[in-house]
């Protein structure tokens, strides 16, 4: 456990988020010059003078380093905090990355939808889709977890529908399917271990504030 180091510790999704993130931190002179080096295999990165950790890991396994306390902080998807429900303190939005989860698929399965049949639902997060279906709609369906392009499954009969992120929704367009029902809005937010909070609490407050200023 590292509540009671001295340092900071960030976990970060890899990908396109990170180097947002990394933007936005340095703009409150929070700073990282090595862990933008792409040909890096150097897993964890340290800013000595401000007292602060970095690294970089798989978008579902960060509440989780966070969740043990091995990370203060973390910054992830929305869809991946509802997905992987682990125990943190969801403290801000950061608006990056801003996109919808969706019930998607061809038109035609809108009726499938409305008179609440038994469907099958392809998805990379059964978590939502089981909360949505489940709790939300009361509908019994049958989910099959997949692990990427989730478009394909209607499309070749693995399902009837999916349950997927929507940005500009020309994957969709690309592939005839449209958006049959919103979900929730989708964006980064950053995390706090619930120990950290406390324990850390007048770094990372001035962090938050910091932020929210930027924003
Ligand atoms: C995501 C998502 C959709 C697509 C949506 O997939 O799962 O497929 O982006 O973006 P759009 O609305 O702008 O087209 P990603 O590219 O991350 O890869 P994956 O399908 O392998 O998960």
């Amino acid at each position: 456990m590292e509540h009671t180091s001295e340092y900071l510790t960030f976990a970060l999704g890899k990908g396109r988020l990170a180097s947002k993130t990394l933007e936005l931190l340095e703009g409150i002179g929070i700073m990282c010059e090595e862990i933008k080096d792409k040909d890096s295999r150097k897993l964890i990165f340290v800013n000595e003078e401000q007292k602060m950790r970095f690294f970089l890991a798989k978008g579902p396994d960060v509440p989780t380093y966070v969740e043990y306390g091995a990370a203060d902080i973390g910054v992830v998807g929305k869809d991946t905090i509802l997905e992987e429900d682990r125990r943190n303190y969801e403290v801000l939005d950061l608006k990056l990355g801003k996109c919808r989860m969706c019930v998607c698929g061809y038109e035609s399965a809108g009726e499938l939808l409305k008179h609440h049949e038994m469907i099958r639902v392809a998805t990379k997060y059964p978590h939502i889709a089981k909360e949505y279906f489940y709790n939300r709609k009361q509908q019994t369906v049958d989910i099959i977890k997949l692990n990427g392009s989730i478009e394909l499954a209607p499309i070749v009969g693995l399902s009837d529908v999916i349950v997927d992120i929507v940005e500009t929704g020309s994957t969709l367009r690309e592939n005839g399917l449209v958006v049959l029902e919103e979900i929730c809005d989708l964006s980064a937010r950053m995390i706090v271990n619930q120990v950290s909070m406390r324990m850390k609490s007048e770094r990372i407050n001035k962090l938050i504030k910091e932020l929210k200023e930027k924003l």
